[in-house]
């Protein structure tokens, strides 16, 4: 099978492996896990930032950082089609009790002028205060979007201006930089938390870090239990992060070659209507009235190459780590045989 669902989907490789079964281990919950304490002290100086705590998923990392940035009946503004609201099950909601305001914006992306124009403030009693704004970058739903760092500076000044945290979504900021040949620092300097995932473009099999200063990670501990995130003997996952940022960083510009050249061999068939622009490793394109997506997928899946649907006959392609150039000409020739 030729595995196009997502960047999730790789298998740890050999040397990732060994790193894991070398690792030393400690109970991570009395904090005496040296490759986990290790790992996040990597992350966090990669970042510029003071501390970071490994988490199991990325899902959990974006609902810590609204938990302690919002309180019950807060607002956090967010695009309709940010992870954070639309793919994590309700969670702000569930676990944090918020209420969310959804903007708009070309390929998943919010502006600061949208974002200054939707702040409610403490001073009306009927609305809910806004006190957090999350950004996505790179932008799932937005196949892959990078934002201009420019606009996220803007956005940033808005928050400072109206004292709302700042927190980004960076599950696949490595592909972002990638593309804009700019360092972490600069962007995290912008934010009150990141989240990274290394389970997406970085290859590891599990796990994800929240970033920020050392108050804000001392929270996130203790919102990381009662969540049920806390893990013990987890130096073996967190090894194989560590080797996920120091070895599969500067080949992610592969990934979004790949997923270029595949953009621009749909556009030139038959029953696609529209295709995304592939500026990273995330290809979405919408099929015109020759297919319906659940058709087109399973005449894919019986040529063992798998995506996933998207909604209004739109299909996702993710090109990742373990896709090679040669399951890419055997994509290349299913394509054609449509
Ligand atoms: C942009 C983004 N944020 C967060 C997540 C959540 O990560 P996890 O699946 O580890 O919970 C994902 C997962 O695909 C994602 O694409």
């Amino acid at each position: 099978m030729i595995d196009l669902r997502s960047d999730t989907v790789t298998r740890p490789s050999r040397e990732m492996l060994e790193a894991m079964f070398s690792a030393k281990v400690g109970d991570d919950v009395f904090h005496d896990d040296p490759t986990v304490i290790m790992l996040e002290e990597k992350a966090a100086c990669m970042l510029g930032k003071e501390a970071a705590l490994f988490c199991p998923s990325g899902t959990m990392t974006n609902q810590i950082a609204v938990n302690i940035h919002t309180r019950p009946g807060d607002e956090v503004i967010c695009h309709k089609h940010s992870h954070v609201y639309y793919y994590e099950g309700g969670s702000m909601m569930r676990n944090s009790g918020v209420s969310v305001c959804l903007l708009e914006g070309e390929r998943g992306q919010i502006s600061a002028s949208d974002v200054a124009a939707h702040i409610n403030p403490d001073t009306d009693v009927h609305r809910p205060v806004t006190t957090l704004v999350e950004v996505e970058n790179t932008m799932n739903k937005g196949g892959g979007s990078v934002y201009k760092y420019e606009s996220l500076k803007e956005i940033a000044k808005v928050c400072r201006d109206n004292n709302l945290k700042y927190h980004l979504d960076g599950a696949r900021l490595f592909n972002a930089l990638a593309e804009t040949g700019e360092s972490p620092e600069k962007y995290a300097q912008l934010f009150d938390s990141v989240s990274i995932c290394l389970s997406k473009g970085l290859g590891a099999p599990i796990g994800s870090l929240i970033i920020g200063d050392r108050a804000f990670i001392k929270r996130a501990r203790r919102v990381r239990k009662a969540f049920g995130g806390a893990m013990r003997q987890v130096g073996y996952i967190a090894a194989a992060g560590i080797y996920a940022l120091d070895h599969n960083i500067s080949r992610l510009k592969q990934d979004h070659i790949r997923a270029c050249y595949l953009g621009n061999l749909l556009e030139t068939m038959p029953y696609i209507d529209k295709v995304m622009p592939a500026e990273t490793n995330i290809l979405i394109f919408t099929l015109n009235v020759k297919y319906s997506d659940k058709d087109f997928l399973s005449e894919l899946k019986e040529k063992d190459i798998l995506a996933v649907p998207m909604g209004q006959r739109m299909v996702r392609f993710v090109t990742h780590l373990d896709f090679t150039d040669s399951m890419m000409m055997k994509v290349e020739e299913v394509l054609k045989s449509l």
